[in-house]
Parts: C-alpha cells; structure tokens; sequence
C-alpha cells in the first residue's frame, strides 16, 4: 500500500494543486467536485487537514464502516477555538457534547435507541396540520405584499422548520430569532473559519443557547407537558438509560439540526424548482409528483454538502491509505452528482428514477433521525406554493450568495417576484 506522502502527491499531482476546491466557498462548489472525482478522488488537503473524498462508492463505504471511521469529529471545531472564545464558554458553564452525531457505539446506540421511539409516524401526523396552518398564515402575508416581492429564504424557509422544532422541544415560539442567531454561531464555531476575535460573539451566544438547553431539561423535571423533552425526561423516570445532561445534549443538537438544514432544504426546493421552469410548471399540474422532486433537490443540491470521520486505524479509500487517526471529509454534495452512480449526474430532472439514493441524510448508524420531518416540511411548503402562488419568477438565480461554510451550504436570499 501506498504511504500517506506517496498517496498525497499521487493524488493531488501537486501539493498545491487543489483542482479548484475551496474549502469554505460554497457559491459553486460542483466544478471543482467534478474535477476532484475525476483527477484527485482522495485528496489530502492542507489546507484544513482533512482527507477529502468525492466519490459515491467510497463515501458510502466510509460512512458503513463506522467500526474504521468514527465520527467522533463530526462536532470538532474545524477552527481551533481561540483562548478568547475558551474563556468565555467555560465562565459560562459550557459543557455541551454531540446529542448523537459524534458520539459512538455503545453510548451512540444507547441513546439513540431512546430518541428514535419519540420519532413516530403518529407525531408526524399530529403535527401535519399543525405546520400546513402555519405555512399558509406565513403564505397569506407573503402574498398580500402591495410590491409583489419576497425574499422565500426569509419570509418562509426561515420560519417553517423553526415554529416546528420549537414546538417539538417545548421551547418559546416567541424566540425564533434567538434560536436562529444561537443556530448561526453553531454553524460558524463548528464548521466556519473565523479568526479568534471573530468567535467572541459566537462563544457568548453558545453559552445562552447551553443554558436554555439546560432550563428546558430543569423545567421538564419541574411542570413536564406535551413535549419531546418532557418525554424523555418521563423515559428517564420510567427507567431509561439517559441522563439529564444527554437529554440537555439532544435538545442542544436538535434545536440546530432540526431547523437549520431543513429551512436550507425549503429554501433550496424553491430556489432550483424555480429556476427549472418546465419542472415546476409540472409540480403545479401534477402536485403529487412533488415528494420525488423533494428526493432530486437533496440529490442535486444538499443542505449539508460535507460531512466528517476520523480513521480509527490504518485503513483505506479508494485504494489510497489513510493513516490511523486522520480525519476525513465526505462530500456528499459531490457524491450525489457523481456520474458513476447518477447518470447525467449535474442535471437536475424530477424524474431521475435513484434519486433517492442521494447521501444528503448521511448513511448507515447516524442516517439522519429527522429525515421524514424534513421531508413533510418540504412537501407541505411546495403543496401549498404549487397551490397557491404558481406564477412565482426568481430573481437571477447566479447572483444568489452562500454563506462560507466547510459544510452547510445556505443560500443567502431566494428573491421572488410574482404577477397580480
Ligand atoms: C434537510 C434536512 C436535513 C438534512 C440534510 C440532514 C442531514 C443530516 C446528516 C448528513 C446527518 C449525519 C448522518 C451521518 O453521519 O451518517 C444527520 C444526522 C442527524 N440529524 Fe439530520 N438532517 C436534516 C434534518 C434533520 C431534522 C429535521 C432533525 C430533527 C428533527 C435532524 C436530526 C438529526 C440527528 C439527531 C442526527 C444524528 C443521528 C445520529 O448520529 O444517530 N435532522 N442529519
């Protein structure tokens, strides 16, 4: 087997030859994705310190074979926290860990186990028309603008998913805006690049968000309701095995997880459905065609476009060696276009008969929990748009910004305007 200095030069052809890929640009990452499948399959790049993979094969192996790769790091800051930011998360009683995403087996399955029975088909069923009602208030607004312009990502993406989970978890519907700017500095002390001055506003909302995970789990044990906490904590009394720091720990990880890639996934279901006239045009006459359009919008462009593992052991990828304790990440976004496995895999087509096969949602033991939620939000979103607004036109599609992430690629703005 190749060495890791072998395998890097061979992989890259240059050192510093990136065939494009910035780790952090998410304007338009899929050139270089392609480039990358093609010319530099595991690429070492020193830049972030990662083994970057962009194969369908190779990240679905990976993600299988979780006794090889953990995901222990899938929480890591990629950005060492600066002393500033440290300081300040410890004053504040920051004590935070991955709900479930990078804990391991036994403790991953043990907890798992536990959260899954609370994600039930007869929840989702309670709470369709919960959220049907709340996009057509939010509908009924947007369309009774006197300029006939909206911006999807804020006056509906960014609401839909959030009145959901706040909902779900017992949380104060009246602080959509705090849980969104809290979720923001996840995003950005986890997976952003920012400077050690840059992370001093993002540690102290950390520290805000822990503390109401906290309250959450202290006022379940106190008054208990009609909510997934309160569950949990029942679980508890009930005798299961979770503490109330781990119930604290899912609350931290779904008051992000279950809004965030999910109000991308409404944002970006409108932005490309628009942007593919013809295949919108066939969703407003055929609405039941929508729940495989949602499955082709995850392919084609995924709320998390890079996801992370570290190799437990020597091992390898795609024939390259990777080195016991290196860490790994798996671009999925690259993966779901990968022409080995998607025929014409950069076109966009509603009717692509594996689109379901995308690895947006991850694969194997972490398969993302809140999938099916995600999904009924996406379906009553465009249900209700098909329905009620077809004449929708989005502004130029290219001049559209995304935030710089290494692995949630977020649109900034999906402006729209529309016909009286
Ligand atoms: C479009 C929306 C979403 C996307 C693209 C997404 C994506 C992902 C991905 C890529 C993973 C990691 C999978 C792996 O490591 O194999 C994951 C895990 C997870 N997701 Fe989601 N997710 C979405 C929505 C949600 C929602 C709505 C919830 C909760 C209500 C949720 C809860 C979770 C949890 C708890 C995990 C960790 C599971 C584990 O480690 O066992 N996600 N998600």
């Amino acid at each position: 087997m190749a060495t890791t200095q072998d395998v890097t030069a061979r992989s890259t052809g240059c050192p510093v030859d990136h065939h494009g890929y910035q780790p952090f640009d998410q304007h338009d990452p899929f050139p270089a994705y392609a480039e990358l499948r093609r010319e530099a399959p595991v690429m070492f790049d020193e830049r972030i310190g990662y083994w970057v993979v962009t194969r369908y094969d190779d990240i679905k192996a990976v993600f299988a074979d979780w006794e090889t790769f953990s995901s222990e790091n899938a929480q890591k800051p990629v950005r060492e926290r600066g002393p500033q930011a440290r300081k300040i998360m410890e004053d504040g009683g920051f004590t935070a860990y991955s709900g479930l995403s990078a804990r391991v087996p036994p403790e991953h399955t043990r907890i798992r186990e536990i959260v899954q029975r609370e994600f039930t088909p007869r929840r989702y069923k309670t709470l369709e028309p919960f959220i049907r009602a709340n996009v057509d208030v939010l509908l009924d607004k947007l369309l009774a603008r006197p300029d006939r312009r909206a911006d999807l990502f804020r006056d509906l993406a960014y609401d839909v998913p959030t009145i959901t989970i706040l909902t779900l978890l017992g949380a104060d519907v009246g602080q959509i805006d705090t849980y969104k700017r809290w979720s923001d500095s996840r995003a950005a002390m986890t997976w952003g690049d920012l400077s050690d001055e840059e992370q001093v506003p993002h540690a102290h909302n950390l520290v805000e968000y822990w503390q109401e995970c906290l309250a959450l789990v202290a006022r379940a044990h106190e008054e208990g309701g009609d909510d997934l906490i309160s569950d949990l904590v029942r679980d508890q009394q009930d005798g299961a095995e979770i503490t109330d720091h781990e119930i604290a720990s899912i609350a931290y990880s779904l008051l992000f997880a279950g809004h965030e890639t999910t109000t991308t996934l409404i944002a970006n279901s409108l932005r490309v459905l628009l942007a593919h006239g013809d295949q919108w045009q066939a969703l407003v006459e055929d609405p039941k065609r929508i729940k495989a359009a949602i499955e082709e919008v995850l392919r084609y462009s995924p709320s998390i476009v890079g996801w992370r593992r570290r190799a437990l052991k020597d091992a390898e990828i795609g024939g390259v060696a990777i080195p016991a304790g290196a860490d790994v990440l798996l671009l999925m976004g690259s993966a779901n276009r990968d022409e080995a496995h998607f025929a014409d895999g950069e076109t966009f087509d509603i009717d692509r008969p594996n689109a379901r096969e995308h690895l947006a949602f991850g694969y194997g033991i972490h398969y993302c929990l809140g999938n099916m939620l995600a999904k009924l939000q996406a379906r009553i979103v465009l249900e209700q748009v098909v329905a009620r607004a077809p004449q929708l036109t989005l502004e130029d599609p290219d001049a559209i910004g995304y935030r710089e992430n290494l692995s949630f690629r977020i649109p900034l703005a999906v402006p729209v305007t529309w016909e009286a």
